[in-house]
């Protein structure tokens, strides 16, 4: 028995090929986990290593053929990680223009916990586009590990690659967990 799905998003910015330490965290928990990427981030990421770990097909596009139904996951909690300043700017904006986004924009709508970890650098995060996405997204109940609560921080332009070590995958997982046990207590 599996304590619960998670589906994680995955945006193309650097920690992005360590998505698996959220995998095995979630795994370690009794959670199965599926990985949805963006059409950018299918070049970031480990495609093989992922689905041997998850034993689901990383899906970035709807892989419909003719009088296949198009489908979007199931979950009882989403992670978007890595989650760049397009994306979080697209979600807030409720854009819908490939599997990723549409997936994002469904499971938000269905209420499923929602979690995002921003990896963007100051100079984009002072803008004001992206500071009214991260209010609105807040807004609308979605938990953003994001400022001095939460200890993560945007990093200074070109340190992205140093920052990409403290990316806060376990706490981005423990989050996710304690919003779905929140929303549907487990015995
Ligand atoms: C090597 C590399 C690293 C990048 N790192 C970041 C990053 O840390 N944060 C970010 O917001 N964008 C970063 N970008 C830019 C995004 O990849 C770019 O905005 C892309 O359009 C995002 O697509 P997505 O949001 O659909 O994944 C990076 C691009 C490259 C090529």
């Amino acid at each position: 028995m599996t304590a619960g799905h998670l589906q994680i998003v995955v945006c193309a910015a650097s920690p992005a090929p360590d998505v698996t330490i959220l995998i095995n965290t979630a795994h370690q928990q009794s959670w199965t986990t599926a990985v949805t990427a963006t059409p950018h981030a299918m070049d970031f990421i480990d495609i093989p290593a992922i689905e041997e770990l998850t034993g689901a097909p990383v899906r970035s596009d709807y892989q419909t053929s003719p009088g296949v139904r198009r489908s979007l996951p199931t979950a009882d909690a989403l992670v978007i990680a890595p989650a760049t300043y397009n994306s979080i700017n697209k979600i807030a904006l409720g854009l819908a223009d490939n599997y990723a986004m549409t997936t994002i924009a469904e499971l938000i709508g269905r209420h499923i916990p929602t979690v995002i970890v921003p990896f963007v650098n100051t100079a984009l995060a002072t803008r004001h586009p992206y500071r009214r996405a991260v209010t609105s997204l807040r807004d609308e109940g979605i938990h953003i590990l994001l400022g001095p609560d939460h200890d993560w921080e945007p990093h200074p332009p070109g340190t992205g690659n140093d920052r990409r070590l403290a990316f806060p995958w376990t706490t981005a997982f423990h989050a996710a967990a304690a919003l779905a046990e929140e929303k549907q207590p487990r015995k």
